[in-house]
């Protein structure tokens, strides 16, 4: 499943409020911090609001700057970006602004919904049944393969961000703190209580706009089991970063690996043939560098470019094998290993046999591939 690059957006007050509870919505950004929201909203291919926001706030959800939209034109793309709402009542009103401006528009549903929502909105939206159940990675699926989404601006309410980040989809979060307090327990909030990903999460800047801040960060926590998370291709893409920093060989793959905690603490990271080690793999040589008796293996993913290998000259164990020596189980890879210097080399079949988890990612495969173009003619 290939989902669009997730990007939460949302302003809060100094107390966590995403709004009051008077009848106008509340202004928390600052002028040039709706600018900056602007030029977001024109670089991304879909926005995506709950139905509870469109009630509330009865936006438009526009590219406001006639040049940014220009420049979408010029580049081939549409004027405005898709716009996308999530309901499971179908309660729509007809009249809102969110139908009537703007360009194409997309409703998620359920099954129920969908009869609700086609009926309200009269058959002019495209209205798409998920089941019994909205399931967030079927649509973000669907967004991908069917409407060619591949970045997707989530500008909220609440509900709709604390389920994304709480299940692990969102590649980064946006936000915005403003300098007043709302102070009202009935207000919305941005996150809801429940079970969270654990850990920290990675700021990758903090910007002053006028008088708010701009957070931006990116989970780190692996997936679990089967499940992709945003965070692993973050990991998955350091693999392949790593994998380009190998000394070319003409007798063995340049791959790169890391290994995380459930936490998305980073344990150890390696290529191959680092140091003076002119055959060591890069799964092995991350593994060396943590204590084996560290608690934090057994729950840990192991960020392989190239699938961990399942045979080999140069030393005794495979990596497949030491991963599961580390008791490690879980796996997540870009790139099954071509028979180039191993016939039907199968780690991936060792690892499922000993009990791991292997996830891959075919979206970095081109990636993983980069520094191996000259083994592969
Ligand atoms: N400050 C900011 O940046 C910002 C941004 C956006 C919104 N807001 C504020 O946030 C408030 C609205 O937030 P909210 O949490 O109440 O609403 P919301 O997240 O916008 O929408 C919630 C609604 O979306 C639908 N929905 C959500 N998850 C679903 C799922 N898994 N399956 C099916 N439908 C699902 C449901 O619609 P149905 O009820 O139709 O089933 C649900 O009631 C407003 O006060 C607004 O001003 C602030």
């Amino acid at each position: 499943m290939s989902y669009p690059y997730v990007l939460l957006s949302a302003a809060v007050s100094l107390d966590g409020y995403l709004d009051d509870t008077g009848p106008e919505r509340l202004l928390l950004s600052s002028p040039a911090d709706f600018d900056r929201v602007d030029a977001v909203r024109a670089s991304v291919d879909a926005i995506l609001i709950g139905a509870g926001t469109i009630r509330a706030d009865n936006p438009r959800l526009l590219v406001n700057s006639a040049e940014r939209r220009a420049a979408r034109v010029r580049e081939g793309r549409p004027e405005y970006p898709l716009k996308v709402t999530v309901t499971a009542t179908g309660d729509l009103d007809p009249g809102a602004k969110f139908w009537h401006t703007g360009g194409d528009k997309l409703v998620y549903t359920t099954d129920k919904g969908a009869e609700r929502a086609t009926h309200r909105l009269g058959g002019a939206v495209d209205v798409v049944p998920l089941g019994s159940d909205l399931d967030w990675r079927a649509l973000l699926s669907h967004l991908h393969d069917v409407r060619g989404v591949r970045r997707l601006m989530v500008e909220g309410g609440g509900t709709v961000h604390t389920q994304l980040l709480r299940q692990g989809l969102a590649d980064e979060l946006q936000l915005v703190v403003a300098p007043l307090f709302v102070g009202d327990p009935a207000a919305p909030r941005l996150f809801g209580p429940g079970g969270y990903q654990p850990g920290r999460l990675r700021l990758t800047e903090a910007r002053r706009i006028e008088d708010v801040v701009l957070m931006r960060y990116e989970p780190t926590a692996p997936g679990t089991g089967p499940f992709p998370a945003a965070a692993d291709r973050h990991w998955l893409r350091t693999a392949c970063e790593l994998a380009a920093l190998c000394p070319p060989s003409p007798t063995a793959f340049s791959v790169g690996a890391v290994v995380v905690a459930a936490d998305g603490t980073e344990l150890a990271r390696a290529h191959s043939r680092e140091g003076d080690d002119p055959v060591v793999h890069a799964e092995e040589a991350a593994l060396a560098k943590i204590d084996p008796a560290d608690p934090r293996l057994p729950a840990a993913t192991v960020y392989s470019s190239l699938e961990p290998c399942a045979r080999r000259a140069s030393r005794p164990a495979p990596c497949s094998e030491l991963i599961l020596r580390a008791g490690v189980r879980r796996v997540v890879t870009a790139w099954q290993e071509p028979d180039t210097f191993v016939a039907g080399a199968d780690g991936r079949g060792i690892l499922v046999k000993g009990g791991a988890e292997v996830v891959v990612l075919p979206e970095y495969e081109d990636q993983a591939k980069a520094p191996n173009r000259h083994l592969l003619g």
